[in-house]
């Protein structure tokens, strides 16, 4: 049978040490909240892996939304072009929000997002992401929470993509050069 890992060229990180580092950051969280109800806003489909798992390494009380915003497509370049493809089913008015993403690589979908959900009057609003590519960068984005820093390399697993395809894999890893020909 196929198996996906066999297009892994180099594991950045494995399944433990992404789940040692979401125990972490559920703690800071949980204490920096210290009681409040927070809302998870996920941003489909990326953040998926990580919005189970970070919600339930935390002792808060926690309520879920999602957005779908597309700005890669099928490549491995942002377009720049945000689009929003579902938006939130619930008022963010008052509310204690914390966005989750699974990377922030040129920093465009989120700088876009946070633009929007802050128009819309939250108590407070913050952002977790799993992964960050500070090399890529092409606009600031204030992060409270982030996983890892990571190499400006295209990477897949654990909800990131190549054409819609590895996000199942449980490790973080590069692919082999000929799965792009
Ligand atoms: C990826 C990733 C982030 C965004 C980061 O999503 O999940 O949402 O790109 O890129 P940026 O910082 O350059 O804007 P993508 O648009 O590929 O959709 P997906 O989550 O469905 O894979
Ligand atoms: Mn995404
Ligand atoms: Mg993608």
């Amino acid at each position: 049978a196929s198996d996906i890992s066999q297009d892994l060229e180099h594991v950045l990180f494995t399944s433990d040490q992404i789940a040692d580092r979401i125990a972490e950051v559920a703690a800071q969280i949980d204490a920096d909240y210290d009681g409040k109800e927070i809302l998870l806003v996920g941003v489909l489909n990326g953040a998926v892996m990580v919005m189970a798992d970070l919600q339930r390494a935390m002792k808060s009380h926690v309520q879920m939304d999602w957005m779908a915003v597309s700005s890669y497509g099928a490549g491995t370049q942002s377009s720049g072009v945000v689009r929003i493809l579902k938006d939130l089913s619930q008022d963010l008015e008052g509310r204690h929000v914390i966005v989750v993403e699974d990377i922030i690589d040129t920093g465009l979908t989120l700088s876009y997002l946070m633009n929007y959900l802050a128009s819309r009057g939250p108590a407070s609003l913050e952002i977790m992401t799993m992964f960050r590519k500070p090399d890529a960068a092409q606009i600031d984005v204030d992060v409270k929470y982030v996983g890892f820093d990571i190499p400006n390399e295209f990477v897949v697993g654990f909800g990131l993509d190549y054409a819609e395809k590895y996000r199942n894999l449980r490790d973080v890893a590069t692919l082999k050069s000929e799965v792009y020909s």
